[in-house]
């Protein structure tokens, strides 16, 4: 799905399950609970034990998480160090987003001119230390920024409140520059939250323990919509 027909299904405010926190055992179970309960969007964490201490998935969990769910806009967060190495073979397994750290390549802005060019998202992440100013000049190619609201790594920790205002900056900046781009949160979200980020000027909640260790999964869903 090219990226201008995916988020044309996106809500004002979208909530996505983070598959880091699925059962891995049951995987496909899992993603299709994932579409049972009305998400629209899966996101998947791709972590390699460098930029972050900790291993999680490859192209080969997208290409299967496609075959089960090709109706799910697929989210790749590459927690990884040169990342423009690896955009195409998760593209080439169906990823419909590719989001990367700014701290983690120093091809910033060839890997996002890359990523469109192949006709899917492009998405910039900032880890909870570096400010909304590193992406300013930035804005015009991407078409998402992720404000990692946990230092990443790892599902289940506590959301960091001190991330709020950097999500504000992010959506004031857009605003200011004129830039139609989606301000994403991930780590730590729930109901509440999740509201206070749309507050700040989200319209992207990645959620993993709040989605799939609730009892009524679809209500996860629903409290944003
Ligand atoms: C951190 C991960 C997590 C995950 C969501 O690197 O990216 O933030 O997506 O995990 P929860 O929702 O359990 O904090
Ligand atoms: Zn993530």
């Amino acid at each position: 799905m090219g990226k201008d027909k995916t988020r044309s299904v996106f809500k004002p405010v979208e909530l996505e399950p983070s598959l880091i926190a699925a059962d891995f055992a049951r995987i496909g179970e899992e993603v299709q609970s994932v579409v049972d309960a009305g998400a629209h969007l899966l996101h998947l964490d791709v972590m390699d034990g460098l930029f972050v201490p900790n291993f999680t998935m490859g192209p080969s969990m997208v290409a299967a998480v496609k075959r089960v769910a090709p109706e799910l806009v697929l989210d790749v967060h590459l927690m990884i160090y040169a990342p423009e190495l690896h955009i195409d073979s998760f593209i080439d397994a169906g990823a419909d987003e590719i989001t990367f750290h700014i701290e983690a390549t120093e091809h910033v802005e060839e890997a996002l001119r890359h990523i469109k060019k192949r006709g899917c998202a492009a998405g910039l992440a900032l880890r909870p230390v570096s400010g909304a100013g590193l992406i300013e000049r930035l804005l015009p190619l991407a078409d998402k920024i992720l404000v990692m609201t946990v230092e990443p790594g790892f599902g289940g920790q506590a959301f960091m409140p001190k991330m709020l205002e950097k999500v504000r900056q992010v959506r004031s900046l857009a605003q200011t520059m004129g830039c139609n781009i989606d301000v994403q949160v991930d780590g730590g979200i729930n109901a509440k939250t999740g509201k206070e980020c749309v507050v700040a000027g989200a319209n992207r909640l990645v959620a993993g323990t709040y989605f799939f260790s609730h009892s009524d999964r679809r209500s996860c869903i629903e409290v944003f919509s």
